[in-house]
């Protein structure tokens, strides 16, 4: 399975689980999402699956992706837990990949508390991820293997699951936060252009790219400090914005650098371009309920800071 360091661990332990081995494509230097010529490099004969990765929101290039998929007979699951809300080319994040991932944690743009769905239009991944959800378990009559059954009571368990299932509470918030999903992207995108506009005007710090074939609602906004033209670390420039109190947060050490994956075998440098860009990058808040003056306040700190870090004074 191949998908991208720039994640949550999970886009690669879902491979582990089920005996999988996670194979690290590396990501395009402007958009940080899985770049899929690195993709066409890392596929073997033993390739089974894609998990790309919407990273911080912006979907991934899922026509070139499923082409890919396509060509080498790969299923193409989209870990869209950044990108409720977005679209690639007026297509809704959900409809392009055989399966999409959802995350429903509570930093998440829509939460149910914890949790989360997945979306496929496949019958056949219906029936699989339906029986781990419940147990391995069905009351579909059409999948049993002993039918004709003894009753409407009767079940059978015909493969082994797990228990996956939402609370019917957590199904309410849910409900209740997905009527909102319109508002929360409206003012994550109004913040996201205040602050685009604030820091690209900055040499030192380098904006993510949004492709326009994007409609991006983004979970996640991301500065990267371009270092050479500042004297300070990511670590100091981190510890300032915490002292200036803006609290900022790290998305992502790149996953196989992990001790896990260590022992598993993974070394440093199998994806260069996305642990350059982990070095300078530093996630500042984003969220609905920001007002104006908190986005003000964080622009403010992140300029106060680079004047004072840069090198070139007179910039
Ligand atoms: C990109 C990505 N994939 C998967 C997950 C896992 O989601 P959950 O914690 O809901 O299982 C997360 C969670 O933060 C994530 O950010």
């Amino acid at each position: 399975m191949i998908t991208t360091p720039l994640t949550f661990a999970a886009s690669a332990n879902c491979a582990l689980y089920c005996g999988a081995k996670p194979i690290f494509a590396d990501v395009d230097p402007e958009t940080y999402n899985i770049d899929p010529a690195s993709i066409r490099e890392k596929i073997t004969e033993r390739t089974k699956a894609i998990v790309a990765v919407d990273f911080t929101g912006q979907v991934v290039k899922a026509d070139e992706i499923r082409a890919i998929c396509d060509e080498y007979g790969l299923i193409f699951i989209e870990d869209a837990a950044h990108s409720i809300g977005s679209s690639y080319n007026g297509r809704t994040v959900g409809t392009l990949a055989d399966m999409t991932t959802f995350s429903f944690h509570p930093v998440k743009t829509v939460t149910a508390g914890e949790g989360g769905a997945i979306l496929t239009d496949d019958d056949l991944f219906y029936q699989k991820l339906s029986l781990a959800r419940t147990h391995g378990i069905t009351h579909d009559e059409a999948i049993m293997e002993e039918a004709p059954h003894e009753g409407i009571w009767y079940y059978e368990q015909i493969s082994l699951g797990y228990n996956y299932r939402m609370t019917d509470f957590q199904a309410a918030l849910l409900i209740s936060q997905l009527s909102k999903l319109p508002f929360f992207k409206k003012r994550r995108q109004e913040i996201v252009r205040k602050y685009d506009k604030a820091f690209s005007e900055m040499p030192e710090i380098i904006v993510q790219k949004d492709l326009p074939e994007n409609d991006t609602c983004r979970h996640l906004y991301i500065i990267r400090l371009d270092l050479k033209k500042l004297t300070c670390t990511r670590r100091e420039f981190f510890d300032a914005m915490s002292a200036e109190n803006v609290q900022c947060q790290i998305h992502y050490v790149p996953v196989y650098w992990f001790p896990y994956y260590n022992h598993l075998g993974y070394r440093k440098g199998i994806c260069p371009r996305a642990e350059e860009i982990y070095t300078g990058i530093i996630s500042i808040p984003l969220y609905p309920k920001m007002t104006d003056q908190d986005v003000d306040d964080t622009i403010h700190a992140v300029k106060k800071l680079i004047s004072y870090y840069r090198v070139d004074k007179n910039g």
